[in-house]
């Protein structure tokens, strides 16, 4: 991917790129709509990337091409930066506007940006491309931001500039991803745990649907203000702090939907916990339990799936155990985008082509289907 990206640089501006950085996107195992909850997530990056290929120039401008859109997004960085079109420069744009309050200089640059994270599809390709834009400043700055600050930068980029109110597994698994491990984050304390992801026998599937629902963003904002509004109910800071036996009693005068997205969080948090352990244990029939009963939650009480999720989820069902399936859920916001899986690595050709053909009959589309061991995080390759 460097090298595409160096070429594709020299042909865009004429000559070679000074820097070239990576960042990764992620896909998580377990712990879903739990980040902005102060709870828990079990993410890990995976080898697929947002690459950067960039050079100074002469302006106080900054020239972005983008391989995967096909377009150029060109802007000054002369005065304080704004949200502007095409959408995806806001991810850049914002992460330079961090970088200026930041109190850093900010010089023009031409930047080619290729990626292999896909696009819009629950695998954290916004955060790829912040991760990376802020790995390229870092470079362009010869100073590294400590990793949490990092995570913080692009998280605010896309509060302000794509104005998701995300949480911050994304961001901070595309910069702290290790390589053959899980990362077990805690959102409150903002610390992880590697949970070691070494067995050959098991290997993490990732299913993207193929379909984004345009609904997404608002409902992600709307259920972040019903967690929240739970948590006032039960009088605690955050629904971390909530257990099912708070809710339970608080019940009555609750309403039923903000009830069962509380629901959600509260038994996330715990699935997450135990699935951490199971993990490390290679205990694969827990772990097959916790990823459906998450899927189910986040189908039922939370209401962030769809049909072709759903279906993904059941068609590994059907496959089961005996088909050498440990489980499946959807992974990521919802509303489309990718389901993650565990299989057993001596069924993945089989289950690849079962899926691939059963979810077309059932969706009538094609979902596109790939492997991914756990890899590290943003890197520096050039300069
Ligand atoms: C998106 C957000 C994350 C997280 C997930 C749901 O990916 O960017 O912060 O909330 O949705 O778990």
């Amino acid at each position: 991917m460097a090298d595409r990206a160096a070429k594709l640089f020299a042909r865009c501006f004429g000559h070679p790129p000074r820097w070239i950085v990576a960042a990764p996107g992620r896909v998580n195992l377990i712990g879903e709509h739990t980040d902005y909850n102060d709870g828990y997530v079990l993410p890990m990056a995976i080898e697929r990337y947002t690459v950067i290929a960039a050079d100074r120039n002469a302006k106080r401008e900054v020239t972005l091409h983008s391989v995967t859109t096909g377009e150029t997004a060109t802007f000054s960085v002369r005065t304080a930066l704004k949200p502007g079109e095409p959408a995806w420069s806001n991810y850049v744009r914002g992460v330079i506007a961090g970088f200026y309050e930041g109190g850093q200089k900010i010089t023009g640059f031409d930047a080619v940006i290729d990626s292999t994270v896909p696009y819009g599809g629950g695998a954290a390709s916004s955060a790829a491309l912040e991760v990376a834009a802020a790995t390229l400043l870092e470079a362009m700055s010869q100073r590294a931001l400590p990793p949490l600050d990092k995570a913080l930068l692009c998280q605010r980029a896309e509060h302000e500039f794509a104005g998701v109110p995300c949480g911050i597994m994304d961001q901070f698994t595309s910069i702290l991803g290790q390589k053959d491990c899980a990362l077990l984050l805690d959102c409150r304390s903002r610390t992880t745990t590697p949970v070691p992801m070494t067995d050959p026998t098991v290997t993490v599937l990732i299913i993207n649907t193929n379909v984004r629902h345009k609904l997404a963003e608002g409902e992600y904002a709307k259920r972040r203000s019903q967690c929240e509004t739970a948590a006032r109910a039960l009088k605690v800071p955050a629904l971390r702090d909530a257990t099912a036996q708070m809710l339970e009693a608080g019940r009555t005068g609750m309403d039923p939907v903000v009830f069962r997205r509380a629901r959600h969080v509260i038994t996330e948090n715990e699935r997450t916990l135990q699935a951490a352990q199971a993990i490390q244990a290679s205990d694969w029939p827990t772990v097959s339990r916790l990823m459906y009963a998450s899927h189910a939650s986040l189908r039922d009480d939370y209401e962030v799936s769809c049909p072709e999720l759903d279906a993904v989820v059941e068609i590994a069902q059907s496959i089961g155990e005996k088909g050498g399936m440990i489980g499946c859920r959807m992974t990521g916001g919802g509303f489309g985008g990718c389901a993650v899986s565990l299989v057993k690595t001596e069924a993945l050709t089989r289950i690849t082509r079962e899926i691939d053909g059963s979810y077309e009959r059932r969706a009538g589309k094609h979902a596109t289907i790939f492997s991914s061991r756990p890899a590290d995080g943003a890197r520096i390759l050039k300069g």
